[in-house]
């Protein structure tokens, strides 16, 4: 059983580069604060506790993971160093475990790794995770001495050229012996290039010690890479979505082009599905058999049915779709739309708050609000159901079987009475009994012999 650790993650700084008034653990991997990815692997790990120290617009911060159990927040009022901000959270570790530092802004680190690393600790005072890169500058070196054993961490701005030249960095992620790490943190100064108390300094302090400091590479580059500007979201961004599409590809999704195909949040997909080019769904989004997606498709908060196909260019949000629906190319389903099994919906409609009963079909440029259709009901072109008198809402009824004619207004409050029809072109303004028709439309007159205007001269 490996141990257990404390974890602290550190997430008091401010994010300059990002050039934002958000802080830099509160931007988006995935649709999610970066904060959220490194607590995700922590929880992997089982953990005995997590701090997660914060400073700069703490508040923001804390408000975000408000709902989250197993968090304490740790206050750093100054940001005066990696060993400061770990001393803050000390006094909530005992003695005797490992403390896992985690930081909150280096947000694909895996818990495959973080267990890998705690693993290594072995009778080592700590384990640090390092990373061998052609690009070390502005990082901590890995000093090791003749026999391969690490001595010590050297910031870039403390070290010499030659120190310089070393390829092996630190990634900042350690795990360490509680005990080792209260007695370490006491002797902590801060007489180096920065003023800053850092926790680097621990290395050497065990090395000193005759204490052994072990070392694990990363397995991937982007597990350790951090952000510190746009840029590098934007570039971790891709890695994460392709981390995803690729996992969803190997679980046996069909995934035309995995590059692109962007989820965000809790997305799941069942068998059988086929998600074309140049779809984003966020989350939460429940996929269930045999759904097909087509290309440029926006889903958000919906559930898809069985069987059900999303034709090309579908924007679709907060929606229920049951089994075997057709919907789109080029619909749109707005928040508190429900699909009953087989129900279809085409081409530039738009539905909102809306009930559309089993093997109903709206399928061309209509506008559904606040309705109630029952089943097998056909709703011609262009019908439009006017639920909004510039102040109120009312709701429009269509129960099962009703056929409405094209390019019908449908004035809400209003029923349509079961199998009832409305002629094409009306404008409905009360209720249609049962089976009955009901036109309202001016009745075509022709005008027989009628002559057409002429043109002066032809
Ligand atoms: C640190 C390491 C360096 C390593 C690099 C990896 C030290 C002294 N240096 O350098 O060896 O290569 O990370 O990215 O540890 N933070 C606080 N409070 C503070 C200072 C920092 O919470 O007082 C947080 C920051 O928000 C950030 C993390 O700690 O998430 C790292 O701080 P940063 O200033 O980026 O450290 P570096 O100087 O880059
Ligand atoms: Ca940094």
């Amino acid at each position: 059983m490996p141990t257990k650790p404390d974890v602290i993650i550190l997430a008091a700084g401010k994010g300059t580069r990002m050039y934002s008034d958000k802080p830099k653990v509160l931007h988006e991997i995935g649709g999610r604060p970066m904060l959220h990815h490194v607590l995700a692997a922590a929880r992997l790990l089982d953990p005995v506790s997590i701090q997660v120290v914060v400073g700069y617009e703490a508040g923001q911060v804390t408000r975000a993971f408000d709902s989250e159990a197993q968090l304490q927040w740790v206050h750093q009022e100054q940001q005066l160093g990696t060993g400061h901000a770990v001393q803050q959270a000390l006094p909530g570790i005992s003695e005797d475990g490992v403390t896992l530092v985690l930081y909150g802004d280096v947000p694909l680190i895996s818990g495959n790794t973080l267990s890998a690393l705690i693993a290594s600790l072995g009778n080592a005072a700590l384990s640090v995770l390092t990373l061998d890169t052609e690009a070390p500058a502005g990082l901590g070196r890995i000093i090791r001495d003749s026999a391969g054993k690490v001595v010590a961490i050297v910031e870039e701005k403390d070290a010499s050229e030659e120190q310089k030249m070393i390829t092996e960095i630190n990634t900042g992620i350690m795990a360490i012996r509680s005990g080792f790490l209260h007695d370490a943190l006491l002797s902590l100064g801060n007489n180096n290039a920065q003023g800053e108390y850092y926790l680097t300094d621990i290395i050497a302090i065990a090395s000193q010690q005759g204490l052994d400091v072990h070392a694990v590479s990363a397995a991937n580059e982007y597990e350790v890479q951090g952000i510190n500007n746009r840029l590098q979201q934007a570039e971790l961004e891709r890695v994460y979505q392709y981390l995803r599409s690729a996992a969803l590809a190997r679980e046996g999704v069909t995934i035309a082009d995995l590059d692109r195909l962007d989820i965000r949040g809790d997305v799941s997909i069942g068998r059988d599905c086929r998600l074309d080019v140049n779809v984003v769904l966020e989350g939460p989004v429940v996929i269930g058999n045999n759904v097909t997606i087509g290309p440029n498709c926006y889903i958000r908060n919906s559930n898809l049915g069985d069987g059900t196909v999303i034709e090309a260019n579908s924007h679709i949000v907060g929606t229920d779709i049951a089994q075997g629906c057709v919907v789109g190319p080029f619909a749109r389903l707005r928040d508190g739309t429900e699909l009953g099994a087989g129900a279809k919906i085409g081409n530039f409609v738009e539905t909102k708050k809306s009930l559309i009963g089993e093997g109903s079909k709206v399928n061309h440029l209509s506008y559904i609000g606040d309705s109630v259709i029952g089943r097998s009901v056909n709703v011609g072109a262009g019908t439009i159901t006017c639920n909004y008198d510039g102040v109120n809402k009312y709701q429009t009824v269509m129960k099962d079987g009703v056929f409405i004619g094209s390019n019908s207004a449908l004035v809400a409050p209003v029923t349509i009475g079961e199998e009832a029809s409305v002629g094409a072109g009306s404008v409905i303004t009360s209720d249609v009994p049962p089976g009955e028709l009901a036109v309202a439309r001016g009745k075509q007159r022709n005008i027989p012999g009628w002559k057409r205007p002429t043109k002066k001269g032809s």
